[in-house]
């Protein structure tokens, strides 16, 4: 009885263990410290119900402040819950029709029949009786801070073989969505109070027969991007070193690399360099004027076959919150996502630096208001130095502290 006891206990000790584990594994993967409710909100609205379903108008929203969905854009697959069928999409198309012969024979066919379909934006030359409105972007989705009007898509559906009302409709089922570099999961579609919809001249209010909505989240572990894309240099006006970004930082330059030294039309396309990284920052903390202290950033694009349209950065710095005063040459957000972290979201001004080019620059300056702490002497080895950097939401590869250019009376 002893012995089992003790095994028991033993056993129940490992599987809190295992929990402890799973619990502290998913939640540190699934959370984003500096956007903890970013998510993308798909919504289907039930419009009408016809002869055999229903026609619903499906809206994609992008809810994450600085991630957007870049070309080729996202893409969309669940299970019907039964024999459902696709017979008519607007603003999206499915990637295949699928089998219909089982169940239609010399009428016209639905536009899928399969059972996971998978669907896809329109492109944005789709002929003008195609479109609805917030549709044929080619997938492509701005993050929410940048550009909500663009950070949304929708479609609409005509469902057959299905429910035809809202006690015997069902939900679809195991959404996955999917962009580029991945890392969504999707839950369950849940039932919420349907949609209101106002007309544009707000004088008349209409409402969803039925809504269910479906989040998905993004997380950098299901992502698996095995290596950055981008990495950071530092460099000031009280010391000349510059500190490089660090060797080996995207990947390494071997003998056999494939790393290019000017652009040769074909792969690879990556400059040659210690770093090897497709983006690299360079942050220089400029000169100490009388009220300010100003940096200036350079972002590089190093790959010469790679465009980075609506591309964003976010700067963590401990003083963003009370010593900002102003980002030139681009447009900037602040966030306080959590009480000890405080973040700029810089991004690029339409028609003018919003496109990073391949094998090109953008440059900006930021400008931090001095306290009466700030002087130089008072200044921390780390001080006029970001705690972390973000391009496109992937976090960049930062020289290590102890590198940090030294300050004139330091140590
Ligand atoms: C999704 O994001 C929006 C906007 O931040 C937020 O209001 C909503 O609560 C989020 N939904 C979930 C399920 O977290
Ligand atoms: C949804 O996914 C689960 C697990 O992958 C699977 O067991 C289930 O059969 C799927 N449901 C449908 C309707 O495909
Ligand atoms: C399509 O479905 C029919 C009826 O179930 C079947 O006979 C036929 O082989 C299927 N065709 C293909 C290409 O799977
Ligand atoms: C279905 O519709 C009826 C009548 O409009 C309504 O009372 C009921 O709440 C609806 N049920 C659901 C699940 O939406
Ligand atoms: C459903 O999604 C929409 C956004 O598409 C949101 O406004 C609404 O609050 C969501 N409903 C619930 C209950 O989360
Ligand atoms: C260099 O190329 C050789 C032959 O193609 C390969 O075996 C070796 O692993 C490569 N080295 C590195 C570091 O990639
Ligand atoms: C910093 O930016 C300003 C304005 O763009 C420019 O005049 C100055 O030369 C830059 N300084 C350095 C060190 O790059
Ligand atoms: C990037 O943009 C430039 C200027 O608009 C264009 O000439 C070039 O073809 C584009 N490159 C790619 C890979 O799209
Ligand atoms: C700095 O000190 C001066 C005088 O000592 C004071 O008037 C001013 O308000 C102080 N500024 C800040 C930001 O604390
Ligand atoms: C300046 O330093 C003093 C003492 O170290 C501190 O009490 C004060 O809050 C600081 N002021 C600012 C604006 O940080
Ligand atoms: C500048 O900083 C580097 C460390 O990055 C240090 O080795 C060097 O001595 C510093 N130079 C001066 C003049 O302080």
């Amino acid at each position: 009885m002893r012995f089992s006891f003790i095994e028991h206990k033993a056993l129940h000790t490992c599987y809190c263990f295992v929990f402890l584990f799973l619990l502290s594994f998913s939640s540190s993967e699934a959370y984003d410290a500096l956007d903890p409710n970013g998510n993308i909100t798909i919504k289907w609205d039930v419009i009408s119900w016809t002869a055999d379903g229903y026609v619903a108008v499906v809206t994609i929203n992008n809810f994450q402040q600085y991630r957007h969905i870049s070309a080729p854009g996202w893409s969309l697959t669940w299970a019907w819950a039964g024999k459902e069928v696709i017979w008519n999409i607007k603003g999206a198309m499915t990637t295949e029709q699928g089998n219909c012969s089982r169940l239609f024979k010399g009428i016209s066919l639905p536009h899928s029949c399969q059972k996971n379909p998978t669907l896809v934006d329109l492109l944005p030359n789709t002929p003008y009786n195609q479109k609805l409105p917030n549709c044929c972007k080619g997938g492509v989705l701005t993050s929410w801070t940048q550009d909500p009007t663009n950070s949304v898509a929708s479609f609409q559906l005509t469902v057959g073989h299905s429910g035809t009302t809202n006690r015997t409709v069902q939900v679809p089922k195991n959404f996955t969505f999917h962009a580029p570099g991945s890392g969504y999961t999707c839950g369950p579609a849940k039932i919420v109070r349907p949609t209101m919809f106002i007309s544009p001249d707000k004088r008349r209010v209409t409402q969803a027969i039925m809504t269910w909505n479906v989040t998905c989240t993004y997380s950098h572990f299901l992502a698996q991007k095995s290596t950055p894309t981008c990495c950071v240099s530092l460099s000031t006006f009280y010391n000349d070193t510059t500190v490089p970004c660090p060797t080996c930082s995207c990947a390494c330059k071997h003998s056999n690399s494939t790393c290019v030294k000017t652009d040769t039309g074909k792969n690879p396309s990556v400059e040659c360099s210690n770093h090897m990284c497709p983006i690299s920052v360079h942050w220089h903390l400029n000169l100490n004027k009388k009220n300010y202290w100003r940096v200036n950033v350079t972002i590089s694009n190093l790959n010469y076959r790679m465009n980075y349209s609506d591309w964003n950065m976010v700067i963590q710095h401990p003083n963003f919150i009370n010593n900002l005063a102003q980002v030139f040459g681009l447009k900037y957000k602040l966030f306080t996502p959590l009480d000890d972290i405080h973040v700029a979201m810089v991004w690029g001004i339409k028609f003018y630096n919003n496109v990073l080019i391949e094998a090109s620059n953008v440059e900006f300056e930021v400008l931090f208001r001095k306290d009466n702490n700030s002087s130089l002497s008072s200044l921390k080895k780390d001080w006029g130095f970001p705690q972390g950097i973000y391009f496109n939401g992937d976090r960049c590869v930062m020289p290590p502290p102890h590198a940090y250019p030294w300050l004139p009376n330091y140590a």
